[in-house]
């Protein structure tokens, strides 16, 4: 007799499930997915769509976006043997877990954190290492150096701006594990350009073990376009870049890249708008009974409401989409949404004062 299909699958499938965004992806007011709310300008679009149009559809791109590799670390101001692009920093992080990670090897994650991070290590049968956040929220870095060193673990993932808490480590911080610890570690950035904190990025030099990830999906608006970077020092990129799946980004995601690196402003524009609105919010929120807002470095806030599933339901059903993130650690009735438009946070901040 045959083999049922399923005991011919990974088993680490049995532990992980479909990736999921609660709620769908639809709404009038759209604050699930820490996007921008801002999409480019129609000038901008229609430039990038003028370059797009004059090259070879026919041809592969390169096997690495050099174009986009170059024009990112000339903006860093890093060698472009430094950086490697990808399509979304997910595919990234699938690629370093690949280079790092199999059977048998410890990965450490603070928990809560971006949920990818496990799926990827289990499905690469690794042993998932979790130190647990402070009560709130904040990191708990004497734990995580701790854990470190008695596990022996090999692989250490730091989201800094942490997803979904909001939290950020300081550079000392991360200087003070990089110091301690005998693993490779992985600083993911997503949200970077909304902290308080410095980069990582400044180490790299220093430690040979350091990757830094970044996302082009939330301060630069392009989720939509798919692309991240992993920055580390040359030889160590050289050896990531080994698994990484050849020809994986188009040549649209380069070319809108460039231009947007050349016209930064809109960047920068966007970011100092949504820290006033996370300070406006943050205000406003702290005046509504029944709601408790963390402090956050990000572009998204987390509150603590009576009853999450409740509040998530009659915020979707008046057409606000937010993510219930009460399903983490230390996270129980707490809702999250990123910084929208003006009117956008005011429907929000409405609806939750008569809630
Ligand atoms: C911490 C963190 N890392 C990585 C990503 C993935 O971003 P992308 O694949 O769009 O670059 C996200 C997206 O929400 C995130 O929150």
């Amino acid at each position: 007799m045959k083999r049922d299909y399923r005991d011919l699958l990974n088993p680490a499938l049995q532990q992980i499930g479909v990736y999921k965004v609660e709620g769908g992806q639809e709404a009038e007011v759209k604050l699930n997915q820490n996007e921008s709310p801002f999409d480019l300008p129609l000038w901008l679009k229609e430039k990038i769509l003028g370059e797009f149009r004059d090259e070879p559809w026919n041809r592969y791109p390169d096997i690495l976006p050099y174009r986009g590799m170059e024009a990112y670390a000339s903006f860093l101001g890093v060698t472009p043997d430094s950086v490697v692009m990808s399509n979304g920093s997910n595919e990234m992080l699938y690629t370093i877990f690949l280079a790092c990670l199999g059977a048998g090897s410890k990965v450490l994650i603070p928990q809560p954190s971006f949920s990818l991070y496990e799926k990827i290590a289990l499905l690469l049968q690794a042993e998932v290492v979790e130190v647990p956040m402070l009560p709130e929220l904040d990191f708990d870095v004497d734990a995580v150096i701790a854990a470190a060193t008695s596990e022996k673990v090999d692989f250490i993932v730091l989201s800094t701006p942490n997803n979904p808490t909001g939290k950020s480590l300081s550079r000392a911080d991360v200087e003070r594990i990089l110091d301690a610890v005998d693993a490779i570690v992985l600083v993911d950035e997503a949200y970077i350009e909304f902290s308080r904190e410095e980069s990582a990025l400044g180490l790299i030099g220093r430690y040979p073990n350091l990757i830094v990830l970044r996302t082009m999906s939330k301060a630069l608006a392009l989720a939509g376009m798919r692309i991240g970077f992993a920055i580390s020092n040359p030889a160590l990129m050289a050896e990531i870049t080994k698994p990484k799946i050849p020809f994986a980004s188009g040549r649209l995601a380069e070319i809108t890249l460039i231009n947007v690196l050349e016209n930064y402003s809109l960047v920068t524009e966007a970011v100092e708008f949504i820290l006033g609105e996370r300070r406006r919010l943050q205000q406003e929120l702290a005046a509504i009974d029944g709601v408790r807002a963390f402090e956050s470095d990000t572009n998204f806030l987390i509150i603590r409401v009576g009853d999450a599933s409740k509040v998530f339901s009659s915020l979707k059903d008046a057409g606000v989409l937010v993510r219930n993130v009460s399903g983490y650690p230390l996270m129980e009735n707490c809702l999250r949404f990123n910084v929208g438009l003006r009117e956008e946070n005011d429907r929000l901040l409405e609806l939750l004062r008569k809630l």
